[in-house]
């Protein structure tokens, strides 16, 4: 168990910021999900911490202590890289074990560690063959358990699900947060899936360009991201351009348009009257409504498409932008059917149109 602390840390390569300016304090046991695009310094963020990575500057402290000057085998963090080479010479059982032995544990605590991890890891009985026998997903779960036998005080998993197939992803992910509490490993995970972040992760980081965007429990992200790039990215899709009325009762109009929507926000949302807005919401808070009233728009779909457990749409015709609602119950729609769709206003995030304003 260790607490980590990022403070003001940044890396240069050249005249480009890979990372800048990273502050992140991570509490004992806890489990953050690194979330960007590629190339927005996740792997350099993990690769600093381990000490492969030297800071351009900035601070480092597990458990309040700077570790700058501590080797990467000696600072006790499980890795497990996005290319998680295993060792190509050694058999499953032996690359699991490596860890173990540096540690010069007895052997038969050696092979008690390294079965039950193979058996979490679901490779029983694959534990004689090597890595060129092993598929893609098998190879990572092994890299996964070799990160996590020796029961690091904290652990890097970089996209560590990404080769799995969905359902042994999900079974997978509720391995590793098992074992992490069960564990108390203080842990940070990178993926590219938002649906794993919040999950998995008991705080999100949201980056972009080296920059920290958004740190927030899953629910403060997902309901509440504090701008259009984060919301984007934890998957809204409906995305307006308005312009912004005056405030009265906490809800907040914005002209997209030729209809108005109205916004709750409790006085919250720092907008004046003709202020430029980006609205977005929730593909899944778009309703079917029965009839006109406000905040309902009508529009027509263009395409319906059947996910399993929402029929997702395309509506064009409501406001200059498409429209997508999901709709949990299954309903047919026709190609050119005029749909009534209802924004509540509780659901409709808002914020100011930053481009919009530059170019004015
Ligand atoms: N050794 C290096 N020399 C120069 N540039 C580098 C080096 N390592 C990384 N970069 C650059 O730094 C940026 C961040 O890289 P990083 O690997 O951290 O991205 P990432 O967020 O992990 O992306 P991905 O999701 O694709 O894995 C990228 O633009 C990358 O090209
Ligand atoms: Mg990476």
């Amino acid at each position: 168990m260790a607490t980590l602390e990022l403070q003001h840390l940044t890396k240069k390569f050249g005249d480009f910021t890979a990372v800048d300016d990273m502050n992140l304090s991570v509490a004992e046991g806890e489990m953050i999900a690194l979330l960007g695009g590629s190339g927005c310094g996740k792997t350099t963020t993990l690769r600093m911490i381990a000490g492969f990575t030297e800071p351009f500057s900035g601070t480092i402290l597990v458990d309040g202590k700077d570790v700058r000057s501590i080797p990467p085998y000696r600072r006790n963090v499980g890795i497990f890289f996005q290319n998680y080479a295993l060792f190509p010479h050694m058999t499953v059982f032996e690359n699991v074990a490596f860890g173990l032995k540096l540690q010069k544990l007895p052997k038969a605590e050696i092979r008690e560690r390294v079965e039950n991890m193979l058996s979490l890891v679901k490779l029983v009985g694959l534990d004689r063959r090597y890595p060129r026998e092993l598929s893609g997903g098998q190879q990572q779960r092994v890299a996964l358990a070799r990160a996590m036998v020796t029961r690091p005080t904290i652990l890097l998993l970089d996209e560590p699900l990404s080769n799995l197939y969905a359902k042994l992803r999900v079974e997978m992910q509720v391995e590793i947060k098992r074992i992490q509490k069960e564990l108390g490993i203080t842990t940070i995970i990178v993926t590219h899936d938002h649906e794993e972040a919040v999950s998995l992760a008991d705080r999100v980081i949201v980056m972009n360009a080296g920059r920290v965007q958004q740190i927030g429990t899953p629910q403060e992200i997902f309901d509440r991201p504090v701008s259009p790039f984060v919301a984007d990215f934890m998957g809204f899709s409906t995305f307006l351009h308005g312009v912004a009325g005056p405030e009265e009762n906490g809800l907040l109009p914005v002209k997209c348009g030729s209809h108005t929507l109205h916004v709750r926000t409790d006085g919250g949302a720092d907008i004046a009257p003709g202020d430029a807005c980006v609205l977005t919401i929730r593909s899944e808070n778009i309703a079917l409504a029965k009839e006109p009233g406000d905040n309902v728009v009508s529009g027509q779909v263009r395409t319906s498409t059947y996910k399993g457990h929402t029929t997702r749409l395309e509506v064009t015709g409501c406001f200059d932008e498409t429209v997508y609602p999901a709709l949990s119950e299954y309903t047919e729609h026709k190609e050119g059917e005029t749909v009534q769709l209802y924004f509540p206003p509780e659901r409709i995030c808002v914020y100011k149109d930053e481009k919009k304003m530059e170019d004015q």
